[in-house]
Order: C-alpha cells, then sequence, then structure tokens
C-alpha cells in the first residue's frame, strides 16, 4: 500500500527507460517500422516533461545501443536522422525548462556534423539543474565498463592514478554517468524481460519495472503506474526486511 507521503519519500531519483517496442506499434498499425519511431518522439516528449514536474533527478533514456547497427541500413538511417532532428528542434525547449542535456555513448562513430551538434547543446544546457536527460546513443553496457576499465588503465600508466586505491566508487567516476544519482528505477517497455547491454554496472540495485506497454503508448500515466510500483517496493539492498523496517 502506498500513500502519497510514502510515495514521495521513496521518488527515484534517477530513472532509465529501455524505449522499446517502436516497430511492433507500428505494424500492428499496418504501418512500415519507421513510423513507429517517429510515434515515438512524442512519448519522449512527455516523459521527460512528466520527469521535470515530478522532481526527478536524471532521466536517461536509451534511443539507440551499440547493438542497433545491425538493423536494416534505411532504419538505422531514419534513426539518425531523428536523433539530428531532436537536437535541432527541441534543445532550446530543453534550456528553457532549465534541462541539462547529456548524450551518453560511444560517439565517436558518428560524424562530425553530428558530434558538433551534440556538444553545442551540452554546452548550451551544462549549468542546468531541474533535471538531467541522458540520452544513451551507440551506447552498451559493456563499452561502459570496458571504456572505464581504458581510461583508467591510461592515468594508472601515465601516474596519476595509483591502482591500489581504486575500489568501486572510484571506478564508477571513470563510467557514462559519473557523479550521477544511482539507478533507482529501470523501466522497459515493450514487453520483453530483458537489459539488452544496457546499465549493466548501473543496474546491481535498480528496481527492475517490465511492462507490456509499446514505446508510442507510454504516457505520463504509464509513467506514473511505474512509479506507483517503485514506491510500493522494499529495497533491501542485502538486510532483511525487519531491518529495513527499524531505519
Ligand atoms: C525501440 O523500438 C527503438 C530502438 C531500438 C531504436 P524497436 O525498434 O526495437 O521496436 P520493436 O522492439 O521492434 O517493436
Ligand atoms: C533495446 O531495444 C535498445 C533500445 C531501446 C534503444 P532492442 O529492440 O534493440 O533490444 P532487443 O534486440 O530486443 O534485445
Ligand atoms: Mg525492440
Amino acid at each position: 500500500m502506498t500513500d502519497i507521503s510514502t510515495k514521495d519519500k521513496a521518488l527515484p531519483k534517477h530513472v532509465a527507460i529501455i524505449m522499446d517496442g517502436n516497430g511492433r506499434w507500428a505494424k500492428n498499425k499496418g504501418k512500415i517500422r519507421t513510423f513507429g519511431h517517429k510515434a515515438g518522439v512524442e512519448s519522449v516528449r512527455s516523459a521527460v516533461q512528466f520527469a521535470a514536474t515530478k522532481g526527478i533527478h536524471a532521466l536517461t533514456l536509451f534511443a539507440f545501443s551499440s547493438e542497433n547497427w545491425n538493423r536494416p541500413k534505411d532504419e538505422v538511417s531514419v534513426l539518425l536522422e531523428l536523433f539530428n532532428f531532436v537536437l535541432n528542434n527541441e534543445v532550446k525547449k530543453l534550456h528553457k525548462n532549465n534541462i541539462k542535456l547529456k548524450v551518453v555513448g560511444d560517439i565517436s562513430r558518428f560524424d562530425d556534423k553530428l558530434k558538433a551538434k551534440i556538444a553545442r547543446a551540452e554546452k548550451l544546457t551544462e549549468n542546468n539543474d531541474a533535471l538531467v536527460l541522458n540520452i544513451a546513443a551507440n551506447y552498451g553496457g559493456r563499452w561502459d565498463i570496458t571504456h572505464a576499465a581504458k581510461l583508467m588503465a591510461q592515468k594508472a600508466m601515465s601516474g596519476e592514478l595509483d591502482i591500489e586505491n581504486v575500489g568501486e566508487k572510484e571506478f564508477d567516476e571513470f563510467t557514462a554517468f559519473a557523479g550521477l544519482p544511482e539507478l533507482d528505477l529501470l523501466i522497459r517497455t515493450g514487453g520483453d524481460s530483458r537489459v539488452s547491454n544496457f546499465m549493466l554496472w548501473q543496474c546491481a540495485y535498480a528496481e527492475l519495472y517490465f511492462t507490456d506497454t509499446l514505446w508510442p503508448d507510454f504516457d505520463s500515466t504509464e509513467f506514473d503506474k511505474a512509479l506507483d510500483d517503485f514506491a510500493s517496493r522494499q529495497r533491501r539492498f542485502g538486510l532483511t526486511g525487519e531491518q529495513v523496517d527499524v531505519a
């Protein structure tokens, strides 16, 4: 049972969403898959606005995985065009709403124009603090861990870092989500119960929420349901339920 007070207390600081189901949503309507990706942009707008209104600190959206390059060329092109479109048309609004935008992932694979656009958007919004919006693009959880290990090894080799002093907290500083609150809630739309190489390191103690709702149908009511579900859970972090109740 959750009342308003416990719900407020249990508001997740960091929510991530695997936005899945665009293709099936389009197919159900007799349309081509990319129609679903275009419709999904509206759900992105709504999720961002909802998270900001709720007072969530960080929202991370999985937009394009390192594995998604293997899709048909045309579909990959449309997804990249949509990413460009969003950067061209939504950044001003994000800035106006005091939202800080970050693109997380291996952006080295993007062309120079897109890279410059990302850098401009991040620079413009860097001091905003209403919500941190991370767009995961060409992101993979294994990439994140490997990349962090490489950065760390480089620092160790140059003598700037004593490897003896590296614990989990220090390692975290090298990952794509350094400095952000721990991931509290991971939502996946589209009916599959897997993490598909998303935020593997950060998932350690996240609450997982799977819904059959396809991403273009995921609106603020659906988001609120996920938050209610989160608020109803007892997070034990290895303790007993009794220990948590006392605390
Ligand atoms: C998620 O929807 C969007 C991306 C992966 C970019 P899908 O395109 O995976 O949709 P389904 O899972 O095929 O329905
Ligand atoms: C995960 O969805 C990636 C994104 C939502 C961007 P996929 O549709 O690529 O995942 P799988 O292939 O079903 O595991
Ligand atoms: Mg999918």
